[in-house]
């Protein structure tokens, strides 16, 4: 899609003075100010309830840039940046707030609206009710004919489950039209996940063999060092599946087994995404059983050698919960390209290692030839792609030992780390560019979350059936491939 013409906007952050804002929306506004995507008549209005001036708005903004901005350079240009800002106190629970917010909006503002909600997910469509009721929704409004757009950033968790997925959407669909709706899912705006269409259908030599003859298990792990920190009240209420499995893990599953879509228009592609989402089997109960497996981690040594506390101890977490900071689980897509070939997905905090990856495994070549040399164990091709860290794509295949007839294993390998320290552009400034372009290509329609949440309601509806694989309890940096974890799920 090409990129219209810059036009300067409103961000309206609600939710402006917490963590998301601070550490990831600010930022990434700075660092499209920087590089000239942001429209510098643009203006950034936040609205939480704590009392501060605008003096002081900025100031907390200048801190939070200074340490997450991509572009920072030593706080130059900050005051033209910190001219954009503004702050609106207002309490999104309190029906009035709407009114001052459309009043503020009427003072010179730019009028294309972007509200970026920044808040605890069960405030999203009492936002929504209030935007709607002072006029600032888009439904029955065309934008063209008013020059001006009106769009929507909502943040996850979409939904505790599928029922209450559909209620949201539905509340948000009767003020803002779907098309006006940003879903944000912040693994698609990752420079490497973008990549997975282009490497997958721009060249010849892997689509081909991108299907069940030649793929024998495709693994998706999403795996972290770190515990859950402060956010113990949202995530004991959530767990692993909830989290993760149910957006990043699962996004990650339909770009890596979707068909070619008819274009790159955005309804093409999430329409061969939703078909994805479409073919994983409906399991029962036993089979959810048979095929995941989940833990919580205890005391223990992060990666680091940093001590890290029992999941029990956190901040905010029920003494006796049962919620998984781990979960795993296998699936398939039953569909004539990838029937019977398991994606295998895995997530987790407090492990050994920080990593997000897709891992293609090919089958074995016949090894007759090689039998002598490397019995059954002739290693497999792999292709891996690297979300994180080391962001890149490396291919794993056999090739002779120099000097001797034995097999060794080799790798082609393409990174992404260029030279001088220049970092890729975070996924929030990706994300926040193509909501001011209006293009959706990168965030979740509505049926892709319901259809998302199918699959995780079983696993956690049968988690909570007699049977379910126990709670493991894991010491902090252990590896998932810890047999400690069982064979479940892999
Ligand atoms: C968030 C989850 O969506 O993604 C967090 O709520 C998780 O629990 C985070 O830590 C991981 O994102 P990233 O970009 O650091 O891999």
């Amino acid at each position: 899609m090409d990129r219209p013409e810059l036009e300067a906007v409103t961000i309206v952050i609600f939710g402006a003075s917490g963590d998301l804002a601070h550490r990831k929306i600010v930022p990434a506004l700075h660092s499209l100010y920087a590089t000239a995507v942001l429209h510098p008549d643009s203006r950034i209005l936040g609205v939480s309830r704590r009392p501060q001036s605008d003096a002081e708005f900025r100031e907390g903004l200048r801190e939070s840039c200074a340490r997450h901005s991509r572009c920072w350079k030593d706080g130059k240009g900050w005051e033209a940046f910190a001219s954009m800002a503004s702050y609106l106190q207002g309490d999104v629970d309190d029906p009035s707030c709407y009114g001052l917010l459309a009043r503020r909006l009427e003072e010179g503002l730019p009028r294309n609206l972007l509200f970026y909600l920044a808040i605890s997910p069960d405030q999203f469509s009492r936002v929504a009710r209030g935007l709607e009721g002072a006029g600032l929704g888009s439904v029955g409004r065309e934008a063209a004919k008013e020059g001006s757009w009106r769009r929507l950033l909502v943040e996850k968790p979409f939904g505790t489950d599928g029922k209450s997925a559909h209620e949201l959407n539905r509340v948000l669909s009767s003020v803002f039209d779907e098309g006006d709706i940003f879903r944000i899912d912040h693994y698609l705006g990752k420079e490497v996940v973008q990549n997975l269409l282009y490497f997958r259908f721009a060249n010849s030599v892997f689509e081909p063999l991108w299907n069940r003859r030649y793929i024998e298990k495709v693994e998706i792990d999403v795996l972290e060092t770190q515990g859950i920190g402060t956010r113990g009240g949202y995530y004991d209420r959530a767990g692993a599946a909830r989290d993760m499995l149910q957006n990043h893990l699962i996004q990650l599953l339909c770009l890596a087994a979707m068909e070619p879509p008819s274009s790159l228009d955005p309804e093409a592609i999430r329409d061969e995404k939703v078909k994805v989402l479409r073919s994983i089997p409906r399991y029962t109960t036993e089979a959810y059983h048979e095929r995941s497996a989940r833990g919580q981690y205890r005391g223990g040594r992060g990666a680091g050698g940093e001590s890290l506390p029992d999941y029990l101890g956190e901040a905010k977490v029920a003494p006796a919960s049962l919620t998984e900071t781990f979960a795993s689980l296998r699936l398939e897509v039953d569909n004539w390209r990838f029937a019977g070939v398991p994606f295998i997905l895995r997530t987790g905090k407090a492990l050994d290692r920080g990593a997000s990856e897709i891992r293609v495994h090919f089958r074995r070549p016949p090894a007759t030839l090689f039998a002598g040399v490397c019995s059954e164990n002739l290693p497999t091709n792999e292709i891996v792609i690297r979300i994180q860290p080391d962001e890149g794509i490396w291919l794993n295949f056999n090739a002779k030992e120099p000097g001797s007839a034995e097999i060794e294993r080799k790798e082609l390998r393409f990174s992404y780390a260029k030279g001088g320290g220049e970092s890729l552009p975070e996924a929030y400034e990706r994300l926040l560019a193509d909501a001011f372009a209006g293009d959706s290509t990168l965030f979740i329609r509505a049926d892709e979350t319901e259809e998302a949440w199918r699959v995780v309601d079983g696993l956690e509806l049968a988690w909570l059936s007699p049977g379910a694989p126990r709670l493991i309890g894991y010491p902090a940096g252990s590896s998932p491939d810890d047999p400690l974890f069982g064979k479940a799920g892999t």
